[in-house]
């Protein structure tokens, strides 16, 4: 049978590649295919899903075509099926699971030829209830559990939790639907555990309801760990304390160890029995633990241990409270109980540390010396019975007495004015208290608290010599008050009066030096500023060390002719304002001359021409010339007046030989313009108006240029800081030259005299 069966198999295998090679074209296309997948794409978990491919092949032969399909599950090739029939693909998933869930798709290959379907996701919930079950439900503490938890008929990639009383204790993932988990117990009673499951399908997972919970009960061990301490009776500080700490009960083969512990601080430990010995002391926390460890299971016992202190921790106070460098103190060191019943009072033993200091002991716990200058730390220290106890550290910080306070002003001191005063002491432990004194009494206290803070005080003065009766006094300590030096200050005293004085006066000729004179009453360095009135800025500004400076027009024309002002002002930041002053300048002395000589001769010709008529008219004797400006006013009163109330020169014509009455042909004023009228008329016009006044005594033309002032009807008007009102008396001056060598004197000013060079007299 089986060579017959062989050679048919061969006789087929030459027909069918005969016919290949013969029908080598199939023609053929896929036209489409599409995966479906039943009954639904959400199902419920058992149910049975099938995933249908469909493709629809046009082909022209009889042929049969050979399908080949491929099923993928997220990319992943899960079913591949070779088929020869143009029948659809089916994949069944018989009791789908939710491991099944996932994205879908099929493929077909013919012959190279391939296409494939759109994805279709398929979605199975609903998870088994996980089963648990245990080994052993009684276990005494420490012993080990076996755990079996079965998720029933899942797959896929599953984590399994296990908990204590709804407490997880242990995770698991497996890939198979049952996982196994070794659980000790260590708290002794009944116990409920129960478990769950999460299906893991990336990206998401699944999680299952919580199994039925088991019971477990826990014996406890009859371990028992002993802790004895020696003595048992009232324990003092320095006695010697025994621990003993050992277990009973231990099962047969014993693999635990024992602790012996003080607090957070192990004593000792080792296997079945532990022995500490220490000496008792009162700080330490009383509490001592005797503990067994063994396997997961821990038994300890807790035990206090009262220590009665044999003596209190020293107090160290330092009398007085308060020291300065290199006073006295005492320092008294003290435990203020000790256990009388143990000790005596004389064997406790007080000490200092630093050892090396500079007191000296004047009893138990009493040291007595002098303050260092510096801070220091001391410390006492107390002993008895190999217990020592150190006090609280006691920084002794010696103050220090406050230095001779210096006083001095803060700013300008000007009078009459708010003066701040600082009081202040280079050095001197705070608080300091600081007291002002006005001539040894006491006007107000500061009190300086905080470095950096400054003792100020404010007095106002009225005179300058007032400031030196000020004082200040320091004291930080109640044995001495250093006082200060009396207050030395410059006092500012601000400017009153100011006065301008005109030197040589304000009439002036053309061509003369003017002086303005501005001078105040107050404290230099003073600024001095002139004006004249009508223009913004001052004519010069000059600050000076006196109380007046001159500002000088040199040659004067008649364009410097006007109302002029001064200004000052000090550090006490007042100003103040001079009266103004109106400066006449007058035609220069020469053109005068020239102008007199010219009438003189006029007169000259007059007088031969009369004296020629005189001849002629021989009957008429009686006649004589008179020629008058002020036909009104011949008499000197009128011109003593003027004297009296104007700055003002007499000039003697002298070689007028003229009678009492005549007095000037020069005029071409009315009479009536001789007042001050007239003279408030004259500053208006551009020309200075001159009058020449002949003395009404006769004159020796020979005798006067000798007299030196004998006969000068002088009078200069000072201008009084209230002359302001009436300055235009200046303009208005009436004047007569004397004529007279020696220069003017200005009363005023006797120092710039001489500036006036009157010329000798025109004869
Ligand atoms: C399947 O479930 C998804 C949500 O889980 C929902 O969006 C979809 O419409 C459901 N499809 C069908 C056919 O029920
Ligand atoms: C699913 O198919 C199995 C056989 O594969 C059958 O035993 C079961 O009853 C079917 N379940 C349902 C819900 O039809
Ligand atoms: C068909 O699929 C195969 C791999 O599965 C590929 O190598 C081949 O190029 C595909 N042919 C066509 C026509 O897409
Ligand atoms: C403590 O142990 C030591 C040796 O380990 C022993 O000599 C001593 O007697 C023990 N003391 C007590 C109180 O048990
Ligand atoms: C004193 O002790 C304090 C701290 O208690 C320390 O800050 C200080 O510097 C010490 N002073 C001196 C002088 O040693
Ligand atoms: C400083 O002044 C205050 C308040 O007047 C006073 O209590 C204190 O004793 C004074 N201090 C001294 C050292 O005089
Ligand atoms: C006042 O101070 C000045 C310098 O500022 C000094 O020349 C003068 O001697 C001082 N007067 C007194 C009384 O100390
Ligand atoms: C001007 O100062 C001097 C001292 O420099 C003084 O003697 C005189 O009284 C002062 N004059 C006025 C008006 O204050
Ligand atoms: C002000 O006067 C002083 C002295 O008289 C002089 O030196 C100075 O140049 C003058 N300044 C002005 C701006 O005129």
């Amino acid at each position: 049978m089986g060579p017959l069966l062989l050679l048919t198999s061969t006789l087929l295998s030459s027909y069918f590649h005969a016919g290949r090679t013969v029908n080598t074209q199939k023609l053929f296309t896929i036209r489409d295919i599409t995966l479906s997948i039943e009954p639904s794409i959400n199902v419920t978990r058992n149910t049975n899903v099938t995933l249908r491919c469909k493709a629809v092949v046009s082909s022209s032969g009889q042929e049969a075509l050979s399908r080949e399909y491929t099923i993928y599950k997220d990319g992943n090739t899960v079913y591949t099926k070779t088929s020869s029939t143009s029948e659809d693909l089916l994949y069944p998933l018989s009791e789908a699971r939710v491991s099944n869930t996932g994205k879908y798709k099929c493929k077909i290959n013919i012959e190279g030829k391939n296409m494939t379907s759109g994805v279709k996701k398929l979605t199975v919930t609903g998870l088994s209830k996980p089963v648990l079950s245990l080994n052993k439900d009684m276990v005494s503490e420490g012993e080990e559990i076996k755990a079996t938890c079965t998720a029933d008929g899942e797959t896929g990639s599953i984590f399994f939790y296990f908990y204590e009383d709804s407490k997880e204790i242990q995770e698991k993932q497996v890939n198979s639907n049952q996982a196994e988990a070794k659980l000790r117990i260590t708290s002794v009673g009944i116990h409920k555990i129960h478990c769950a499951y999460t299906v893991l399908i990336t990206p998401d997972s699944f999680k299952s309801e919580k199994s039925s919970a088991v019971i477990v009960s826990v014996k406890e061990l009859p371990i028992t760990p002993v802790l004895e301490i020696f003595p048992q009776s009232k324990i003092y500080e320095g006695d010697q304390l025994d621990f003993l700490c050992t277990v009973r009960n231990v099962p047969q083969h014993p693999e635990g160890k024992l602790y012996l512990s003080q607090g957070n601080q192990l004593l000792s430990s080792g296997d079945t029995k532990v022995n500490h010995s220490m000496v008792a002391l009162a700080k330490d926390p009383g509490e001592f633990e005797c503990r067994f460890e063994m396997g997961d299971v821990t038994k300890f016992v807790l035990k206090m241990v009262p220590v009665t202190e044999l003596f209190s921790v020293p107090t160290f106070t330092m009398s007085p409270a308060e020291v300065f460098q290199k006073e006295d103190m005492t320092l008294t060191c003290k435990s203020e109980s000790f256990a009388s019943e143990r000790l005596r009072r004389e064997e406790l033993t007080y000490t200092l540390d630093p050892p090396e200091n500079l007191l000296t002991r004047k009893g138990p716990g009493v040291f007595h010396g002098k303050a260092l200058q510096y801070d220091f730390n001391y410390t006492c220290v107390a002993q008895a019975r190999g217990i020592v106890k150190h006090s609280e550290t006691l920084t002794v910080r010696p103050k220090v007495s406050v230095s001779i306070p210096k006083i001095s002003v803060v700013g300008k001191a000007v009078l009459g004015q708010p003066l701040k005063i600082l009081c202040q002491s280079d050095s001197g432990s705070l608080p300091i208290n600081y007291t002002l004194l006005r001539e040894y009494d006491e006007l107000s206290t500061t009190i300086v608290k905080q470095p950096f803070q400054q003792a100020f005080f404010t007095v106002t003065i009225t005179k300058p010599d007032e400031i030196t009766k000020y004082m200040c006094e320091a004291k930080n300590n109640h044995k001495e008050a250093p006082l200060s030096k009396r207050l030395n200050a410059t006092v500012i005293v601000p400017l009153t009066h100011p006065i301008m004085t005109v030197i040589p006066n304000p009439e002036i000729s053309e061509g003369d030096h003017l002086y303005l004179i501005c001078g105040v009453a107050g404290t230099p360095p003073v600024t001095f500023k002139w004006y004249r009135v009508g223009y913004e800025q001052p004519l010069n500004t000059t600050t000076s060390n006196k109380n007046n400076t001159a500002y000088q027009v040199p040659k004067v024309s008649k364009q410097d002719s006007g109302t002029y002002y001064c200004e000052a002002f000090n550090h006490a930041n007042n100003v103040v304002i001079s009266d103004e002053v109106n400066i006449q300048v007058r035609l220069a002395f020469w053109k005068k001359v020239v102008i007199g000589a010219f009438c003189l001769l006029a007169v000259s010709v007059l007088v031969v021409v009369s004296v020629l008529c005189f001849i002629s008219k021989r009957g008429k004797r009686e006649a004589a010339a008179e020629l008058s400006v002020k036909p009104s006013s011949p008499k000197s009163d009128d011109s003593l007046t003027v004297n009296l109330t104007h700055d003002t020169e007499v000039y003697k014509a002298a070689t007028v030989r003229v009678n009492r009455a005549a007095v000037s042909v020069w005029s071409e004023r009315p009479p009536e313009a001789a007042n001050d009228e007239e003279s408030s008329m004259v500053s208006k016009e551009p020309d200075v108006e001159y009058t020449e006044v002949v003395h009404p005594r006769p004159v020796d033309p020979a005798r006067v240029p000798l007299r030196k002032g004998t006969d000068t009807v002088y009078s200069e008007l000072q201008n009084s800081p209230h002359g302001a009102a009436d300055h235009h008396d200046y303009g208005s001056v009436e004047y007569a030259e004397l004529n007279s060598e020696h220069p003017e004197t200005n009363h005023y000013r006797p120092e710039v005299n001489g500036h006036q060079e009157l010329p000798a007299p025109v004869d």
